[in-house]
């Protein structure tokens, strides 16, 4: 079935969208996106991903094109347009079109596309299996925070990883990890929640706030900041998150076992107590 998707004001068939060649996302990766999960069709932390959307959009000096609230009813209207229950919105701005040049014009008037993803979230048959993880250099730029179009290192990661037989890549930067390709990264040692704090280095996951808040009610202690792989290999459990994932347990790291080699009791707790959660404060 043909999506609805939405370009810069109009609703339109996907086989009939179209942007500007001119467009600085499409020629500089001068824009930003964030990805909402969307469960019983409802938006999963709808707030806290357009605060980082307003706060990506600030950083680079875009105006946002829309209120809170705007994106709201956008974002419920694509969703009931194309009937969908479970899966993700993508929705990316960008500065906008002129004729190529590294400056850009003040005021250009942002670049807006909004489509929808139907995927099965809950029931993902790695979550039994948990993840192999590779580790490779973190060779991209110094604001992670931001949260912009240009993911080629990231892309190119997730292939490393799928060469060489796992399923995704650690980041290491120093000799400390940063985080997943598209996901942050989490070890427990005893009752220790060991995660890399916020900063420039990391993008600051919103399931990373909702699972960090969780940390306490699941009997574990938060100590934020960078480990090693080598601690990562020694560690009870690991897992990463992100809004199509949730808590996702990694059972190996560049082939060594984490524990057992199996998804782990806590990430599990967690993942449980985060789906909970999310389920109830879907808008
Ligand atoms: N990725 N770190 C990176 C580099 C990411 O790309 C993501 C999200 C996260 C987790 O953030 P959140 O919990 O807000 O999803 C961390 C999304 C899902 C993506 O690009 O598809």
């Amino acid at each position: 079935m043909s999506r609805t998707v939405y370009v810069n004001g109009d609703w339109v068939p996907e086989e009939a969208a179209t942007i500007s060649v001119f467009d600085r996302g499409f020629l500089m990766a001068d824009g930003v996106y964030e990805v909402v999960t969307v469960l019983e069709g409802k938006l999963v932390d709808f707030a806290g991903h357009c605060r980082r959307l307003h706060r990506s959009l600030s950083e680079l000096d875009i105006a946002s094109p829309h209120t809170e609230e705007e994106w709201l009813q956008l974002q419920r209207d694509l969703v009931h347009r194309n009937r969908l229950r479970e899966g993700l919105v993508y929705l990316q701005v960008t500065r906008g079109a002129e004729d190529r040049d590294f400056a850009w014009s003040e005021g250009l008037t942002p670049g807006v596309v909004m489509f929808t993803q139907a995927r099965s979230l809950v029931d993902n048959p790695l979550v039994e299996r948990g993840l192999d993880i590779i580790t490779i250099d973190d060779l991209r730029w110094q604001r992670r925070d931001i949260k912009t179009v240009q993911l080629l290192y990231s892309s190119m990661g997730k292939m490393m990883a799928k060469r060489a037989g796992a399923h995704d890549a650690w980041m290491v930067e120093d000799g400390l990890v940063t985080e997943g390709t598209s996901n942050n990264a989490y070890i427990i040692a005893g009752r220790r929640l060991i995660t890399r704090q916020a900063g420039h280095a990391i993008l600051q996951g919103i399931t990373r706030t909702a699972v960090l808040a969780l940390a306490a009610e699941t009997g574990l202690e938060l100590e934020e900041r960078p480990f090693t792989v080598a601690e990562a290999q020694a560690a009870d459990e690991a897992f990463v998150t992100s809004a199509t994932t949730f808590v996702m347990p990694v059972v190996t790291v560049d082939g060594v076992k984490i524990g057992d080699g199996q998804p782990g009791p806590m990430a599990r707790k967690l993942r449980e107590h985060y789906l909970q959660q999310a389920r109830d404060a879907a808008i």
